[in-house]
């Protein structure tokens, strides 16, 4: 018998980076942009892993699929699964993008290997096991991805455990510029700690503003207010040059939306490649901006309106 499971991404609308210190984040799901897994017993004497990236034994898997690999073993051994299992993962959510993928895959298999196992799941079990995954991966995971993941509304959130959810009233379409380069974020959190250790006197204080800027941004969304939104993240994508997080890439790509009638464009995510989020007032500013971005390399494009969220 087959089991399936689905999980959305997410994109990060405020407050990345300075999340993993303890300052509010603000994050939206992306509805429309899953990861879906399938279980089933394997027929072959071991667990196989089917994915875009890799089709083989699951005790085989290359380095960027341990932490996918280590969360199964875990569930195979915390759950009451006899057989071999082939598990199968198809997203559409590319790797290393700052969209969620590590975490909608690492929520997605828990749901699915729970549904197996015939085995009710609590949701702080699935927080759980998701983040262990996101530990492998990125190291010190403020928790957030696995949140947002697993949310359909906005979330306001401060780690361990603070999270509400919100209704945004925005008039406006977020333009997600999937750069084409892979970030890494567990590299980026690292660079930015030992940043912090040797310049405290300037990462603190900016690593504060963001937080205000995530407050900041809650107000602006929940109240319509969308030309504010894109000051909010100019000043955003500023703090991020300055923590090093943005390239030379990125900050072109900024500038181009620019040019094209963006509010405000900043990176999201862990940076350093990935996706950036632009700010556009209506379709036709969306599709300027769209092209722009592929025009300076770009590789993919979504638009999301913000209304009704
Ligand atoms: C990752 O999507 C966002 C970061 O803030 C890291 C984290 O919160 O774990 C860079």
């Amino acid at each position: 018998m087959n089991f399936t499971s689905e999980t959305h991404g997410k994109i990060i609308l405020m407050g990345e980076h300075a999340v993993v210190y303890g300052q509010p984040a603000i994050t939206i799901p992306l509805l429309n942009l899953n990861t879906q897994v399938e279980v089933q017993p394997s027929l072959q004497a071991a667990d196989y892993l089917d994915s875009t990236y890799y089709c083989g034994p699951l005790a085989q898997v290359p380095p960027s699929l341990e932490g996918m690999a280590a969360l199964i073993n875990l569930l195979i051994k915390d759950l009451p699964i006899e057989s071999h299992l082939k598990i199968k993962v198809l997203s559409d959510l590319p790797i290393e993008r700052g969209m969620g993928s590590s975490a909608a895959t690492g929520s997605a298999i828990c749901k699915a290997l729970f549904a197996f196992a015939n085995t009710h799941l609590t949701y702080e079990d699935l927080l759980h096991y998701t983040n262990f995954s996101e530990k492998i991966i990125h190291g010190t995971p403020s928790g957030v991805d696995a949140v947002t993941v697993n949310a359909s509304q906005p979330i306001y959130y401060i780690r361990p455990d603070r999270i509400s959810t919100f209704n945004m009233n925005l008039q406006g379409i977020l333009v997600i510029i999937d750069s084409g380069m892979r970030g890494n974020t567990g590299a980026a959190v690292h660079d930015l700690r030992i940043l912090k250790q040797h310049r405290p006197q300037l990462v603190e204080p900016l690593l504060q503003e963001l937080g205000s800027l995530s407050q900041q941004t809650k107000q602006a969304v929940s109240s319509n207010q969308l030309p504010r939104l894109g000051q909010l993240f100019q000043r955003a994508q500023q703090i991020l040059q300055t923590l090093q997080v943005s390239n030379h890439q990125l900050d072109i790509l900024c500038q181009r939306t620019q040019a094209a009638g963006s509010l405000g464009t900043k990176i999201t995510g862990g940076g350093r490649g990935g996706c950036l989020i632009s700010l556009a007032a209506d379709q036709t500013t969306a599709q300027h901006i769209k092209t722009a971005a592929l025009s300076a390399g770009a590789q993919q494009v979504w638009l999301q309106p913000l209304t009704n969220y």
